[in-house]
């Protein structure tokens, strides 16, 4: 008989070791291995693995036809969006969130309005029980969806169900961590089983043609736990990401082998389900603070859609040895790197201030096309000068302090355009771009100084800030704080 070949794998990116240590030397991450049995099809012993024949398969031209990747829409557009279109036949997507996030939600919508298209579309729960899918169904006004159901967790008898009869357009697996397979001996939930019960579902949908959609749970750290592996598996990776406060959802892609990256969708979780936000801009700006110091209006993009979203800083004195950088939505390099630049080339000293920056409503963002308008917000905040609020900004800073032209600014500023901004901050190079200025004032920047020298001039002192000296500036006058240190 086979000896059991005990094994401790990580359990957050699936390396293995023979025996126990603290750190995983692979990801870095402390107390993530945990001992598995690693005995069954992933350790199949070499000399059965070799007995096999290979079998002959047929080779194909490059010019053959061959049918396109047929999609399938799931019936919500913000959902399509972030596919690329929608489901691609025999794919496998995995869905990450945090519990609760609103995932079955998502899928329980997105599943019944495919299944009324006529589909045969199959929901898998291993986490709750076929009542409480029925009931959810129920409260969105679903329950009519001709969705087939079961609440099963053994892949084993899940492939065989689905085997029989037509082929399912769409299967949804809720949750991959709850799935277990024969073919390995670890207990469901561990990577080995996670990743065994994917690999058999992955086949199952390449034989098939059925489109799967996996949930995954993500650690507190956004890792999609444990199944990191999974995510190296699937054809499409999707993070279902929101503040637990906020009613914010957004539909983010990681990874994508049939379309774009890049795009969000966004909803809004309601009392009966989740809404979709065809514009996400009115969304973001929704509850602005109009006229309060430190807030700046960035025009980003968001794949090819433009998104306005408030920028949001706080400037405080510190009590604090080293001055506390906290930052929500945003990269806290890019942030510091904004900070050294006024620092360095625009005399704004910040050294004794902690900075707290937070995108509002929950997004998240990459581009560097907000360093403008995070550097207005921050100079706003610091000078107590609340920015016009009619105005846009964005533009990439460089080191050297100038400001750098980004791509699709006509893009940008239509959507100011049609949320009623009347004016734009951007690069002075931007006008090039050929596609008009849509209506706004274009303030061009060459330089973070005088952007900075502009707000400051309309600032006036925080109460208490400097011990009752006022600093208010007089005309075209630079507030002390804002003056290089001499010496
Ligand atoms: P759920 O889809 O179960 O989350 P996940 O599958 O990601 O763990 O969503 C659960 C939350 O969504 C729960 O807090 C209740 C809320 N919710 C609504 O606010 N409205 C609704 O119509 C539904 C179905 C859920
Ligand atoms: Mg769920």
């Amino acid at each position: 008989m086979a000896k059991a070949t005990l094994s401790f794998v990580c359990q957050n990116c699936g390396a293995a070791y023979n025996r126990w240590q603290g750190k995983c030397e692979s990801c870095g991450e402390w107390n993530t291995l945990a001992e598995e049995d690693l005995t069954g099809a992933a350790s199949m012993p070499a000399s059965i693995r070799s007995k096999r024949r290979g079998r002959a398969f047929k080779l194909e031209s490059l010019t053959g036809t061959s049918e396109q990747a047929p999609r399938l829409s799931s019936g919500l557009g913000e959902l399509d969006r972030v596919t690329g279109g929608g489901f691609v036949r025999g794919s496998v997507l995995l869905v990450g969130g945090d519990p609760g996030i609103g995932k079955s939600t998502l899928l329980t919508q997105a599943t019944s309005l495919m299944a009324r298209e006529g589909h045969r579309i199959v929901y898998i729960s291993g986490e709750e029980a076929v009542a409480q899918v029925r009931l959810r169904a129920a409260r969105l006004g679903l329950a009519d969806a001709p969705v087939q159901l079961a609440a099963e967790t053994s892949v084993e008898d899940i492939i065989t169900t689905l085997s029989e009869g037509a082929v399912p357009r769409l299967i949804v697996i809720d949750s991959i961590q709850t799935m277990w397979t024969d073919t390995v001996e670890s207990a469901p939930g561990t990577v080995t089983q996670v990743r065994a019960s994917a690999q058999a579902l992955i086949r199952f949908a390449k034989k098939s043609g059925a489109a799967i959609i996996l949930v995954g749970h993500v650690t507190k750290d956004g890792q999609i736990a444990g199944p990191r592996v999974v995510e190296h598996m699937v054809d499409a990776v999707l993070s279902f990401e929101g503040e637990g406060s906020q009613q914010f959802r957004i539909l983010r892609a990681v990874k994508n082998r049939f379309g774009p990256t890049d795009e969000i969708g966004v909803f809004e979780m309601t009392g009966l389900g989740l809404r979709e936000v065809s514009n996400p801009s009115e969304l973001f700006l929704s509850e602005r603070d109009l006229g309060s110091p430190g807030t700046a209006v960035f025009a980003g993009m968001e794949g090819t859609r433009p998104v306005l979203v408030e920028l949001q800083a706080l400037v405080v004195p510190t009590t604090l040895g080293t001055p506390r950088r906290a930052v929500v939505g945003w990269d806290s390099s890019r942030l510091s790197m904004v900070l050294a630049v006024l620092e360095a080339h625009c005399g704004v000293k910040l050294s004794g201030y902690d900075v707290y920056f937070n995108v509002a409503g929950g997004l998240r963002i990459n581009e560097p096309a907000a360093d403008l308008a995070a550097a207005a917000a921050l100079v706003s905040s610091l000078a107590n000068a609340p920015l016009p609020t009619d105005a846009v900004y964005f533009g990439e800073i460089s080191l050297s302090g100038a400001v750098r032209p980004v791509a699709q600014s006509s893009a940008r500023l239509k959507e100011a355009a049609k949320l009623g901004f009347a004016r734009a901050v951007l690069p002075e190079s931007a006008r090039g771009d050929g596609g008009g200025d849509a209506g706004l004032t274009l303030n061009t920047v060459g330089g973070l100084s005088s952007l900075v020298a502009d707000i400051a001039a309309r600032g006036s002192p925080k109460p208490g800030r400097d011990n009752g000296k006022s600093t208010a500036p007089e005309k075209n006058a630079t507030p002390a704080r804002f003056r290089r240190q001499e010496g």
